[in-house]
């Protein structure tokens, strides 16, 4: 059985990030500095959340009860890829196996391309509408599934975001949902305190 208490701490120091209002220049250090903490360490990620499929695979790990931050599994399979996309809200991707390319995409008819960033495993990155919000996003590894861990100011999988036609710049309203109908099970601590 994974030990899940990496992630468990990490949604704890995010929510206490959430209390203290914090602003997106806070969440994109702080939250980044304690994502770098919880990506440092592979071992923790259950399985059922780490499992590829017949296109990428978006699995919720956590959302706050008041949709402040979510945190979500991404799972790429061998060639897969993401539409072009925005997020509307800050988000932070963080590298835990395998590597991914992000590339930036700048409005236009064709839309063209901006910075292209290969992502090794421990990196972090950030995304934002007041950075650079639109990109697409693929697996670098031809023969082995990647997986990034993201966090996202809101509830991702249930915000009315865009996808857009790189050819000409058409945007299409988006919503990206989740791959998993449970949740893990952050609160089985009973090892711990049978222990103590
Ligand atoms: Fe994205």
């Amino acid at each position: 059985m994974t030990d899940i208490a990496p992630l468990r701490d990490f949604i704890r120091a995010m929510t206490r990030l959430a209390d203290e209002g914090a602003s997106e220049t806070r969440w994109l250090t702080e939250g980044a500095a304690l994502l770098r903490r919880l990506i440092a360490n592979d071992a923790w990620l259950p399985e059922d959340c780490a499992q590829a499929g017949p296109r990428y695979r978006q699995y919720l790990l956590h959302c706050d009860p008041l949709e402040r931050f979510c945190v979500v599994s991404f799972v790429w399979g061998p060639g897969q890829k993401t539409p072009v996309h925005n997020h509307t809200v800050w988000g932070l991707v963080g590298m835990l196996r395998g590597e991914e390319i992000s590339t930036a995409m700048h409005p236009g008819a064709p839309m063209t391309m901006g910075e292209v960033d290969r992502l090794r495993p421990g990196e972090v990155v950030a995304v934002s509408p007041n950075l650079q919000d639109i990109h697409v996003v693929e697996n670098a590894i031809p023969d082995a599934a990647s997986i990034s861990i993201h966090v996202y100011g809101g509830n991702i999988g249930a915000i009315a975001r865009s996808v857009f036609d790189p050819a000409t710049g058409a945007q299409k309203r988006f919503v990206s949902g989740y791959d998993n109908a449970v949740v893990p099970n952050l609160w089985d601590r009973s090892q711990e305190v049978r222990a103590a």
